[in-house]
């Protein structure tokens, strides 16, 4: 049993685009993939299951990495057709009363400005419930949908991705806290001696401020990351309230964790300031046989259709594997991309073959009834040390209700969640334990 209780997430890949076409148990939403209710269906879920936040992916470009054209990724709807996430927002706010909800956000393509001032604005519609994903965007795609010809290198975009973050929080404490006095007798909203220039003027960025709404609700919205190059860390230790970790077996976990640890203590922080999510992605059954085969079910798709996991992983690395033999060994790789998860993706196996057969993004090993699932994770959490997990899968309601009223029940009952929200704001809930 472990000592205090985790916390909870959800990861959801593809965002606001298509879930569930074409699949078993996907419903009409796939269909209706513009209309946001399957979205809200997952909130009120999690929320009712008391999760600390929903981390809602983006990405900014059709992908065309696998055989040189987008025909792989649209005839699969893979990610894309993909709406802007950040409408989103307001709409499973309105939805829920203490869920965190974190959409993201591209610190190499959005004016530091502007995005400050939306995620100022939501954290104040929902009454301090709101955090953002930084992430640095790796697709040349991307890059060129904003004017590039080739994307910023990845080091640079971490530098960037620092400096835009530093801003971002100067911009959203250029208000203090009790600026605003609403003072009727003396005719006076906001007393300007609280609010405050700050004359920026970094490297990439510059801001002469202040934010022109007002200091968010929680003063700063939860800061969250998935970055695993070294550079990634870096930037999670300087600034990050929480990180989320795909690796897929307990001894990567336990690497990240230490690393990580460290990193904070060096930059002179708390190591419990930074809330260390593992993504995971359980396979649920009536019995343990049941989701056994469910599991082999899903395993022997994935040998027979290696392309669908090469794909996805050109689109996050920007290589072709489709121009690679199956069967020889690949060797050595290097990208301007995803570098973390690159190199996870080749110490799968020799082959591309045997690495898209092994291939986990996140931690899989969980597969049985619920109760089965609640012990293995109670296990994994004992032996990694803390601090909780992010859900991850098929969206469809299927999925979500095996989890949310599956196993978080038994992980409530058990006292290794929470079974009630203990505050109002999102960062309150994610730093009670
Ligand atoms: C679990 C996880 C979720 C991520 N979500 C996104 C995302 O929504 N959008 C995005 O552009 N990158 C996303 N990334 C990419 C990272 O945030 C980061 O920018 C990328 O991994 C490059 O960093 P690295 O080279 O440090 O790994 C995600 C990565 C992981 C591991």
């Amino acid at each position: 049993m472990a000592a205090s209780p985790f916390h909870l997430g959800w990861f959801l890949g593809n965002s606001y685009g298509v879930h569930g076409w074409n699949q078993e148990w996907g419903g009409s939403d796939g269909e209706d993939w513009t209309q946001p209710d399957l979205h809200i269906d997952l909130a009120r879920a999690l929320e009712r299951a008391c999760f600390d936040y929903l981390l809602l992916e983006d990405s900014l470009f059709v992908p065309d990495n696998h055989g040189g054209s987008m025909e792989f990724y649209l005839a699969r709807a893979l990610r894309a057709p993909k709406n802007d996430p950040l409408p989103l927002v307001p709409l499973l706010a309105q939805a829920t009363t203490h869920l965190g909800i974190v959409p993201t956000i591209s610190t190499s393509f959005y004016p530091p400005f502007l995005l400050a001032r939306l995620i100022a604005t939501l954290d104040l519609m929902s009454k301090g419930r709101v955090g953002c994903n930084f992430v640095t965007s790796t697709a040349e795609r991307a890059a060129q949908n904003f004017g590039l010809e080739a994307h910023l290198e990845h080091d640079l975009r971490y530098e960037m991705a620092e400096e835009f973050v530093d801003l971002v929080i100067r911009l959203w404490e250029s208000w203090e806290p009790d600026a605003i006095v609403q003072d009727r007798e003396a005719g006076v909203f906001v007393d300007h001696r609280k609010v405050h220039a700050i004359d920026f003027k970094g490297r990439f960025f510059a801001s002469r401020g202040p934010l022109n709404t007002a200091r968010p609700a929680q003063g700063r919205p939860v800061l969250v990351q998935a970055g695993g190059s070294p550079q990634g860390r870096a930037f999670a230790a300087r600034h990050m309230d929480s990180v989320i970790v795909a690796v897929s077996t307990i001894a990567e976990m336990k690497e990240f964790r230490g690393d990580m640890r460290r990193r904070l203590v060096a930059e002179g922080r708390d190591p419990g300031s930074c809330k260390i999510l593992y993504v995971v992605a359980p396979t649920l059954g009536e019995t343990n046989e049941e989701a056994r085969s469910r599991s082999d079910r899903r395993q022997a798709q994935r040998e027979q259709s290696p392309a669908v996991t090469l794909a996805m992983m050109g689109s996050l690395t920007d290589i072709d594997f489709s121009t690679f033999d199956l069967d020889t060994p690949i060797g050595e790789l290097t990208t301007n991309g995803q570098q973390g998860t690159l190199k996870r993706f080749l110490a799968q196996g020799r082959t591309l073959r045997e690495i898209a057969a092994n291939y986990r993004y996140g931690y899989e090993d969980l597969v049985g009834t619920p109760e089965h699932v609640a012990g293995a994770m109670a296990e994994v959490m004992q032996e990694v040390g803390g601090d909780g997990f992010v859900f991850t899968g098929p969206l469809t309601r299927r999925y979500v209700a095996e989890i949310t009223d599956g196993v978080v029940p038994i992980l409530q009952r058990r006292g290794l969640v929470r079974t009630a929200y203990a505050h109002r704001h999102f960062r309150d809930n994610l730093f009670a334990y």
